[in-house]
């Protein structure tokens, strides 16, 4: 029987909840579907800094890298661990660890569950660039606390890491309906989304059957809400896309809708499938997150494992949960009648 070994790393506040209803779901798929998946659940957490000083240990990342694939839940306590300190100890080393350099994430409406919006035929991938750009982590800061203090935090775009996110991007489009748009802000960013743009022209030549347009971010986002049926794919750089996705997230009718999967281009080193959502620590002790997203991160995992009829009978029963009456109202549903519904729906 084939079998994957799964490295779970629940996290903080709200990931617990949600990357255990997942592995329910994974779980009980896998025996319908007569392949093995083992869980090894990792505790690293902003609980385990303030134990330990560290996100993770020193040999974090050598004990992930034999692994099949990763399911994340959510880092951050910002309450007692910075921010800055928890997401590099453990997410953006990981991303950057593996090279997990496509975030890809998909917004479409669930059946029976309103978003904010008219339109309910939407159906957009959004391709994140994940390891570089405006996350590079270069810069510094002089004069700490006087009035000649600089700050800088440089961006850093590589022919490399923006050729392979076009591509990826173009790649899908051709999957799908045929049009790309190339996000950029290079009326104003005269360096690195200038060369974006040029990027996206050398692709276009190659990609004859793929319709792009290149748009600067600020424009599209005001098209993701005044006609997201007008786009397919998206491609942006690190922190357009981290503020379009939240943005798709909420046109799904919230974020407890979003997916996501970090793709690694070398199968031999474990991809991570993550919730858009962060550790939502307003709700985190109560019972009422929202699992979906997490539970399609979890069928993005299957998919990329190559089990796309188990991936598809996941997604079947995500659709049928939230088709049926217990409304999904996030807030007001608990995380355990929902994830419920979607296993009852497995049968
Ligand atoms: P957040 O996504 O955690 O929460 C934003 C809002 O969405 C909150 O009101 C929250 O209750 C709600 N929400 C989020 N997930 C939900 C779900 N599944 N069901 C119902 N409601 C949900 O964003 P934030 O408040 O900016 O961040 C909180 C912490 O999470 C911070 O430490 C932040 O850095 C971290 N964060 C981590 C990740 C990650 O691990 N990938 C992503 C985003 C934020
Ligand atoms: C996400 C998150 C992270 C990001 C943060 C928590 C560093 O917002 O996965 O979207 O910006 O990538
Ligand atoms: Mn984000």
């Amino acid at each position: 029987m084939k079998s994957y070994n799964i490295a779970l790393i629940p996290a903080d506040g709200i990931g617990p909840q949600v990357v255990e209803a997942a592995w329910a779901v994974l779980s009980k798929v896998a025996g319908q579907s007569g392949f093995g998946l083992s869980a090894t659940r990792f505790p690293w957490s902003c609980a385990y800094y303030k134990e330990n000083g560290r996100m993770m240990p020193a040999d974090g990342i050598e004990t992930l890298r034999s692994f099949d694939a990763i399911l994340l839940g959510s880092v951050g306590w910002p309450a007692e661990v910075p921010d800055s300190v928890s997401l590099h100890g453990l997410l953006l080393t990981i991303r950057k660890a593996f090279d997990q350099y496509a975030n890809v994430r998909p917004h479409r409406l669930l059946p029976g569950v309103d978003g904010p919006l008219k339109a309910t035929e939407f159906d957009i991938l959004c391709i994140r660039e994940n390891t570089e750009g405006e996350y590079s982590g270069a810069g510094g800061r002089v004069h700490q606390g006087t009035p000649a203090e600089v700050v800088v935090e440089t961006s850093i775009f590589t022919r490399r890491g923006v050729e392979r996110i076009l591509r990826y991007g173009f790649e899908q489009a051709r999957r799908r309906r045929g049009r790309l748009a190339s996000v950029t802000k290079s009326n104003a960013q005269r360096h690195s989304m200038v060369f974006w743009d040029e990027v996206t022209r050398e692709l276009a030549a190659e990609y004859g059957d793929v319709a792009v347009t290149s748009y600067h971010v600020d424009a599209l986002a005001a098209r993701m809400i005044m006609a997201p049926e007008s786009l397919d794919v998206i491609v942006a750089s690190n922190l357009f896309g981290d503020i379009l996705t939240d943005m798709g997230a909420a046109i799904q009718g919230g974020l407890g809708f979003a997916a996501s999967a970090n793709i690694s281009p070398d199968r031999s080193l474990p991809s991570m499938f993550e919730p858009v959502h962060g550790s939502a620590p307003d709700i985190a002790h109560l019972d009422v997150a929202n699992p979906i997203a997490t539970i399609w991160s979890a069928a993005m995992m299957l998919e990329h494992l190559g089990e796309k009829q188990a991936a598809d009978r996941v997604m079947a029963a995500i659709a049928t949960a939230t088709a049926k009456d217990i409304g999904i109202r996030p807030g007001k549903d608990k995380t355990s009648v929902i994830t419920a519904a979607v296993l009852e729906a497995l049968d």
